[in-house]
């Protein structure tokens, strides 16, 4: 049993992580600005602090008297939070207060496709992160992940936000290849990972047992939620403009263009037998799995 700190348990990936933490039996504390989304780890024993993680002096606090951090704070969009805030700042703050805590090691969430690029904001962001954490010489491990697939939110989210009457808008040709993962898969990693001395220092790829492309997994979506919609695939020639001009003015648009170039960039692990060959167990396919789950709106 390990003492664990959480953070950005009450995201999407969160939720999978701090079960699956409390399921392997470990102590874990989780620092969250409302502590209403955190009720279910509560009940369940987890200690909720509240605060911000991007206070440096909040997580030095809540990293007192745990051996591990995991983090999981981040911002897929520029707004309202910045990325240099959370995705730059985010992680050095993470390393200095791990230090100053004295905590063993830290597992932090990144993305595949972190890379310093001036074309892609998003990735730039997280590699700048990742750089960041590194510089403070806290000892971890980086997981990138692929695309992760869960019963609500996440990409489910985003599907929903593209159909418009008989309509589904697919950003560009939909055929970038991706490697998604479940997040009960993810989370087993994330936190298994924590015990594995032999991953620390090192940045780990990680995705499902399939290649697919951003088609094939909305039409798992469709055809799990009975859907007949016209596809219509719009080039981000087309889709760029109308991006910039709804990123102006909407708190939430449906697309950003970052979001638009990224949707047509391969996302995919290093090896389709990624997660067996770091973890020793194979990854469920998210094929198989979705028509079942993806059935009802959560
Ligand atoms: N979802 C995917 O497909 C995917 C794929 C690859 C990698 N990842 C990585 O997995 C991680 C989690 O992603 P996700 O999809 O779960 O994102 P998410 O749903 O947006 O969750 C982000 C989490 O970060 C927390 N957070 C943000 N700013 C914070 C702040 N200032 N102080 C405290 N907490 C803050 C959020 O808390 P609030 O609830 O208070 O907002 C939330 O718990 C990220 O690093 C992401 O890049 C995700």
């Amino acid at each position: 049993m390990a003492r664990i700190l959480l953070l950005g348990s009450t995201g999407f990936l969160g939720r999978g992580v701090g079960h699956k933490i409390l399921d392997a039996g470990h102590q874990m504390r989780v620092l969250v600005r409302d502590p209403l989304k955190a009720a279910a780890f509560k009940v369940r024993g987890a200690q909720v602090v509240v605060g911000d993680a991007l206070n440096q002096q909040a997580v030095t606090q809540a990293a007192q008297g745990v051996e591990h951090i995991i983090s999981l704070v981040a911002v897929r969009r520029n707004r309202p939070q910045s990325y240099l805030a959370v995705n730059v700042d985010g992680p050095r703050i993470l390393g200095q207060a791990a230090q100053a805590a004295g905590v063993r090691s830290v597992v932090f969430v990144s993305a595949i496709g972190a890379k310093l690029d001036p074309h892609f904001k998003y990735f730039t962001s997280r590699w700048m992160g990742e750089q960041e954490l590194a510089k403070t010489g806290v000892t971890g491990t980086i997981l990138r992940f692929s695309l992760i697939i869960g019963e609500d939110g996440g990409i489910v989210k985003d599907f929903e936000k593209t159909l418009f009457g008989p309509f589904a808008i697919i950003p560009g040709s939909g055929q970038s290849q991706i490697q998604p993962i479940l997040r009960d898969d993810a989370a087993r990693c994330i936190v298994e990972a924590v015990a594995k001395p032999e991953l620390l220092g090192k940045i780990i790829e990680l995705g499902g047992p399939e290649v697919v492309t951003y088609e094939t997994i909305f039409d798992w979506f469709l055809q799990a939620r009975r859907l007949k919609k016209t596809k219509l695939k719009l080039p981000a020639a087309v889709l760029t403009p109308g991006a910039i001009a709804l990123e102006a003015v909407m708190k939430d648009p449906p697309v950003t263009p970052d979001e638009i170039k990224m949707a047509e960039t391969p996302n995919l692990a290093a090896g389709i037998d990624s997660v067996s060959s770091q973890f020793g167990w194979r990854p469920s396919a998210p094929g198989a799995w979705a028509p079942s789950h993806w059935s009802k709106r959560a």
